[in-house]
């Protein structure tokens, strides 16, 4: 009997928690606007798309207007072929394990909140401004002195760049809020194309591996970028590579999966409820993922949070979206590696994998996802590979762009100053050689055999170029400048899921979720590392290329030929 008593004492503790779902005492104060605005109370425009970015250094245009900075330092190409040029085949890997997720993640990130378009009509020169860059002799790709590429100029706010009072300010057409903005759009247009507007839910294409991203409506910016079908997200920029789009299906099935359960606690829910709900849960899930695991395995430690802080403005700096954030566009490598079911490997190269969603309209998007996170990624320094410094988005001489060299051009473009004035504005102590800089001798020899002087130094390469600090990936002024974009985009957010009184009671499932569930959530991918941004070495072992299945099959055949010839050569003798 005392047992029976204290079996249904038992039972009746268990029974509420097995009978409430998850989102069953869920209620709904206040969400995200789409275009940005209304976050802070006193400050409504801030963090609105379409506002100017933030200088956290002084402008540095040659004619203190709009030309072109650094305008003395010597030709893009020029940089980019002395000091970024990776040889084909040379892997430089990320010496802390870091693997290809960790770049996507970043990107998947950045294009959430920096977006700076170019192609601006100048009214003055009733043309579109370009800056033509001019290939210098010995190019591997182009003759020397011939334009090798016409880069449009940054989108400027027009009321900027008309004397030296006020210089030109670039926009960000995104909302610079870490606000799930890459998948659901900056504005209520492009949201209502992505909403079923039944359950809550997102329009997704059914595959057999699972559901992709809506496809793109005709004539759409994302349809005329690529052969056949494109699909269509938050972001005009989701095809830009399959690794890119695979993540951001994962996010557009976490929101459908969020979706479901929330109507299975809350069957009375509206459409809208359900959406804006399922909409906050993901975006907060997507700012768990970056400051508990992407920011930390950089390697960079940011202040403790604390709470809000109204007086911080979170505009995207400069700094951030043209130069330091752009260190990720040295991790990339050569190759998309993908992972089938039974754990085979092949690659794609880099660029078959640009603007061509037909591979994962064939694949799904499983075997990409398992291939970044096995896969080390490159290391963060001053080599760029060929598959973005000469075939990006096309075969040189056909629309193939180099990424170092618009790196470089693309500070200049928003007037940044050198290298060392920045360290000196940010308070940081200039270098006098290239040899503090980075104790590596080919690093100091090519810095040396193309600038003058350390005065000299794009920003981006003398990022680049910097030694890492201890326990991270970056050097001394990489780090400070990310470090403290994150730290503004997170303190001066009303809406960060630490402060979100509507997810009081899901703070703490939220901040256990790691990108490696939603993955397993979300896919069919058995075993998924705990910290996907690492590559574990024992996965990585455990996977054949198609060569090795190849030798593994020639081995048994020639196993299987023998056997039968030493029988039949037995049995001759034994007759
Ligand atoms: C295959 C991968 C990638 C490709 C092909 C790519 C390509 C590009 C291109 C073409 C631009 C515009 C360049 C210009 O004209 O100024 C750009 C901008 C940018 N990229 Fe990447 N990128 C890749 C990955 C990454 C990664 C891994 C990161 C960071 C971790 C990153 C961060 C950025 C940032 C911050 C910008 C500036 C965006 C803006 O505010 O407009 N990219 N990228």
């Amino acid at each position: 009997m005392k047992k029976i008593v204290i079996l249904t004492i038992g039972l009746l503790i268990l029974l509420p928690s097995f009978a409430l779902g998850q989102y069953q005492s869920i209620s709904l104060s206040d969400s995200y606007s789409f275009n940005g605005s209304n976050n802070n109370k006193e400050n409504l425009e801030w963090g609105e798309a379409n506002l100017t970015l933030r200088r956290l250094v002084n402008q540095a245009y040659s004619d203190g207007v709009s030309e072109l900075s650094n305008s003395g330092s010597p030709n893009v190409r020029v940089i980019s072929n002395t000091i970024c040029d990776q040889q084909p085949g040379l892997n430089i890997i990320d010496e802390r394990n870091l693997s290809d997720m960790n770049w996507v993640w970043g990107q998947f990130i950045s294009h959430d909140i920096d977006f700076t378009p170019t192609a601006v009509f100048d009214t003055r020169l009733q043309s579109l401004e370009r800056i033509q860059i001019i290939a210098p002799e010995n190019d591997q790709y182009y003759r020397e002195n011939q334009t090798m590429m016409s880069v449009f100029r940054s989108l400027y706010d027009v009321r900027t760049g008309l004397s030296r009072e006020n210089s030109r300010e670039q926009i960000n057409t995104v909302t610079p809020w870490l606000d799930g903005s890459v998948v659901y759009g900056t504005s209520e247009q492009r949201v209502n194309e992505l909403r079923t507007f039944e359950g809550g839910k997102l329009i997704t294409t059914e595959h057999d591996n699972g559901d992709l991203l809506r496809l793109a409506p005709v004539n759409s910016i994302e349809e005329q970028r690529v052969r056949g079908l494109a699909f269509f997200s938050g972001d005009t920029r989701a095809n830009e590579n399959i690794a890119l789009t695979a993540v951001n299906t994962l996010f557009v099935r976490e929101h459908n999966r969020i979706a479901e359960e929330i109507l299975n606690d809350n069957p009375e829910f509206s459409d809208e409820e359900i959406f804006q709900m399922a909409r906050k849960i993901n975006t907060a899930i997507i700012q768990s993922i970056t400051y508990n695991e992407f920011i930390p395995s950089l390697g960079i430690e940011l202040e403790p949070y604390v709470e809000y802080d109204k007086s911080v403005d979170p505009q995207i700096s400069h700094l951030f979206s043209v130069v330091a954030f752009r260190i990720g566009h040295s991790q990339i490598g050569e190759q998309f590696v993908i992972v089938n079911e039974t754990d085979i490997k092949q690659t794609i190269p880099m660029q078959e994998g640009f603007f061509n969603p037909s591979i994962i309209q064939k694949h799904g998007i499983d075997s990409i996802i398992k291939g970044l996170f096995v896969t080390k990624q490159q290391a963060s320094d001053i080599y760029y590979h060929d598959s973005i410094r000469n075939f990006l988005f096309g075969e040189p001489q056909r629309g193939g762009l180099d990424l170092c060299g618009l790196d470089i051009i693309r500070a200049r473009d928003h007037g940044i100053p050198d290298y060392n004035t920045i360290r000196k504005e940010i308070g940081l102590i200039p270098i006098t050689e290239f040899d503090e800089i980075n104790s590596d001798q080919e690093v100091i020899r090519r810095l040396s055999q193309t600038y003058r002087n350390v005065d000299e130094l794009d920003p981006i390469i003398g990022i680049l170029a910097e030694e890492h600090i201890e326990d991270s990936t970056l050097g001394e002024t990489g780090y400070y400048i990310i470090k403290e974009q994150f730290e503004r985009t997170r303190d001066g957010d009303r809406l960060f899921y630490l402060n979100d009184p509507d997810l009081e009671d899901l703070r703490e499932d939220i901040s256990n979720t790691r990108l490696s569930d939603v993955i397993e959530r979300n896919t069919r991918i058995d075993n998924v590392p705990d910290n996907v941004f690492f590559v574990s070495e024992i996965k990585n072992n455990n996977l054949r290329t198609d060569n090795q299945i190849s030798f593994a099959y020639i081995a048994v055949f020639l196993i299987v030929v023998f056997a039968i010839y030493a029988q039949q050569k037995s049995s001759r003798i034994s007759k």
